[in-house]
């Protein structure tokens, strides 16, 4: 099903702002010509518009927009409609001061910046609600528009009076009593006991910063405040044509809410994609990343999303500003669309003449022209959706054999918890080295969190770095799968908490130590460069950085011993037969390599499917969607392989076969 039904195809556009260029009609008339020639099929607009919108309180002006709406949707070019909340007009600042955000150190913002609005204001909420009717009641059916676009970029916190009374309201409806909440905060510690839910307020460095379980619980509510939010946008816009979709566009690796849960709130996931490309061999883990990013959004809602933002050429907030290398402007947007992007867009169609952003790359450049290097390489990267439409859109994709866990409270709990590598557990990096492996080899995850994991009986092979916290069940949940035939992978400092942060009692990783077939013992932590290493059976050597786990066997095989130091020779790598699966537990923290090998030696047991059947050279990367495979070679240098398939290029219509040259930065479309 189209993520946009009423237009069911690629899209291909950005932002858009001729809010900032109302004194300029030529421009404006322009622009609409200018995007049918870069095969622009849709653009965002009035992300930021809302000072043009509503210039006086309650004295709205709309006729730009509907001119601006008319002018594209005659030239065919579809709109995404911004509801405008990410910015407040100077107005409303300066009558309602209470619509500006708290900081944790009890400051209240002043007018000015984006994105920092508090989400329980009674007047920000009916004004945002005001606006966003009266918008919806103009444009909900208007044939050009496809898309809500709630917002922008939410992020953070406020913590003024009424969102503490608001955090202290959803503590009781989760803990019922005073009592309770004590318990799971473990507050007999450093005499924090609340004797009054007045006492309460969220973390702050002037106040609590040690109590772990609010910690947890104010991340927790802090989701919960921006989902309340985007759902009065989402209910107010849908009023007036539940048909049309919303989405929000979400940011890279984004720490400050639990995104599993708030796109549970919208129909579409979008997100915002500005990798930092250096036209050398380090694209790769910059490739692997953003991939893992592109995944984890496909897998919020298991469909397709949309890439919402990318720069066309550079951007300019960076302490670098390099531009892409030839080839990379492709590569990277086609990178988007073999994990499941619906879209390449950008910001921005065209520079401002003022503000920061005025020398953020954009598809128009100040000069106007469209015989720009950027303007081609837009041009081309739209031929290419056009091209990839038939085959691609809406073609199901074969589902994953292979599965990661990635839980936000897991990884919140793991950046408070003060143990091991204190502050420094890595636990996006870890997921990411694990995830690394099976990208290179081509094949497709998913990721689940605890919650959302519900059912892995489609999965061939689970990984689980890290499970610091275990919740929801997953313990039961992970036993049944190893036990229907699964093949588990799980690491050291696993099963150590439960849902509030509270520590374990008796063996861990807790309800998993008959699964795995041991338990855990001391965790050593290494100095930065400090070194162990696993030794395996036939003489292969893994190093070992910053976690080492002791353990004791109970039923498990060892597959590697520790190299040094006083546990050396006791097991580091073990595996367990269990019902008709096998559960791995990877003591310590292997560098790359090793874990590529750690993989490349279980995939040989376990054969999961492949984008291609053949090896390929470093840095290249093959991705399937809808049975085409998506070739990207992010080596920095021409690559050569040698395919055993036959194939077209959708790119070129080429045939590609046998020995084949990718350049630095190429990408291939191929069909067999
Ligand atoms: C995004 C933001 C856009 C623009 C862009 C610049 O984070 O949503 O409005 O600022 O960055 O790269
Ligand atoms: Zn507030």
């Amino acid at each position: 099903m189209a993520l946009t039904p009423r237009f069911p195809a690629l899209l291909h556009g950005g932002d858009y702002n001729p809010d900032q260029w109302l004194k300029y009609p030529d421009i404006l008339e322009k622009d609409a010509e200018l995007m049918r020639q870069a095969h622009v099929n849709c653009v965002s607009l009035a992300i930021f518009a809302w000072a043009q919108l509503e210039p006086e309180e309650g004295v709205y002006t709309f006729g730009w927009l509907d001119e601006v709406i008319d002018r594209l949707w005659r030239r065919g070019i579809r709109v995404i409609l911004a509801t405008p909340s990410g910015a407040r007009p100077a107005w409303m600042a300066q009558k309602y001061p209470e619509v500006l955000r708290v900081t944790d150190r009890y400051e209240q913002r002043r007018f000015g910046e984006r994105h920092n609005h508090c989400a329980s204001s009674p007047v920000y909420r009916r004004k945002v609600a005001e606006l966003d009717a009266r918008l919806a009641e103009r444009y909900a059916k208007h044939p050009a528009v496809i898309l809500w676009h709630l917002s922008n970029e939410l992020s953070g916190d406020c913590h003024c009076p009424r969102c503490q009374a608001a955090f202290r309201q959803w503590l009781k409806e989760k803990y019922g009593t005073l009592d309770n909440l004590n318990d799971c905060w473990w507050t007999g510690f450093w005499a924090q006991r609340y004797t009054d839910w007045e006492q309460i307020e969220g973390p702050s460095p002037l106040g609590q910063t040690s109590n772990l379980g609010m910690q947890l619980d104010w991340r927790r509510f802090s989701t919960a405040q921006c989902r309340r939010f985007v759902e009065l946008e989402r209910d107010t816009v849908k009023a007036y044509a539940p048909e049309l979709p919303v989405t929000v566009n979400l940011m890279e690796a984004f720490w400050d809410y639990d995104y599993f849960d708030l796109s549970e709130a919208v129909d579409v996931v979008s997100w915002d994609a500005y990798p930092e490309w250096r036209g050398t061999a380090e694209d790769l883990p910059i490739a692997c990343y953003f991939a893992m990013n592109h995944d984890m959004m496909r897998s919020f809602k298991d469909r397709p999303f949309l890439l919402m933002e990318s720069t066309p050429s550079l951007v300019n907030w960076k302490p670098v500003n390099k531009l892409k290398r030839p080839g990379m402007h492709l590569l990277s947007s086609l990178q988007a669309v073999a994990h499941g992007s619906d879209s390449v867009c950008y910001f921005q169609w065209r520079k401002g003449r003022g503000g920061v952003e005025m020398f953020h790359g954009a598809v128009v450049d100040h000069d106007g022209r469209s015989d720009t290097r950027t303007f081609r390489q837009v041009t081309e990267v739209g031929e290419a959706l056009e091209r990839l439409q038939e085959h691609i859109f809406d073609v199901p994709t074969a589902p994953a054999k292979a599965c990661i866990l990635f839980d936000w409270d897991n990884r919140w709990a793991l950046d408070y918890v003060q143990a091991a590598q204190k502050g420094n557990m890595q636990y996006w990096q870890t997921v990411q080295a694990h995830y690394r492996a099976l990208w290179e080899r081509g094949i497709r995850v998913d990721f689940r969190d605890m919650r959302s994991c519900t059912d892995l009986s489609g999965y061939e092979l689970v990984i689980a770095p890290l499970l610091f916290m275990t919740k929801n069940g997953i313990e039961e949940k992970l036993r049944a799968f190893v036990e229907r035939g699964g093949t588990l992978v799980t690491t050291c400092f696993s099963g150590v908490v439960d849902e509030h942060d509270l520590a374990h009692l008796g063996d861990t990783p807790h309800g998993l130590t008959e699964v795995l077939g041991l338990r855990a013992a001391d965790l050593d932590s290494l100095w930065p460069g400090e070194t162990n290493a696993m030794v395996l059976e036939d003489g292969t050597v893994w190093p070992v950085k910053e976690l080492c786990q002791l353990i004791e066997p109970e039923g498990c095989e060892t597959v590697a011993r520790y190299q040094s130091d006083f546990y050396a020779g006791l097991p580091c790598l073990t595996r367990n037969r269990y019902g008709r699966g096998s559960a791995w537990y990877i003591a310590a923290k292997p560098e790359q390599e090793g874990l590529d090998d750690f993989y490349g030696r279980l995939l040989k047991e376990l054969p999961l499917p492949a984008a291609l059947p053949d090896a390929l050279p470093f840095g290249v990367i093959a991705t399937e969607r809808s049975g085409c495979v998506f070739l990207q070679n992010y080596s920095g240098a021409e690559a050569k392989l040698t395919l055993s398939g036959r194939y077209t290029d959708l790119l070129t219509g080429a045939a590609v076969t046998g020995e084949t040259v990718l350049p630095a930065n190429g990408v291939m479309v191929l069909k067999a």
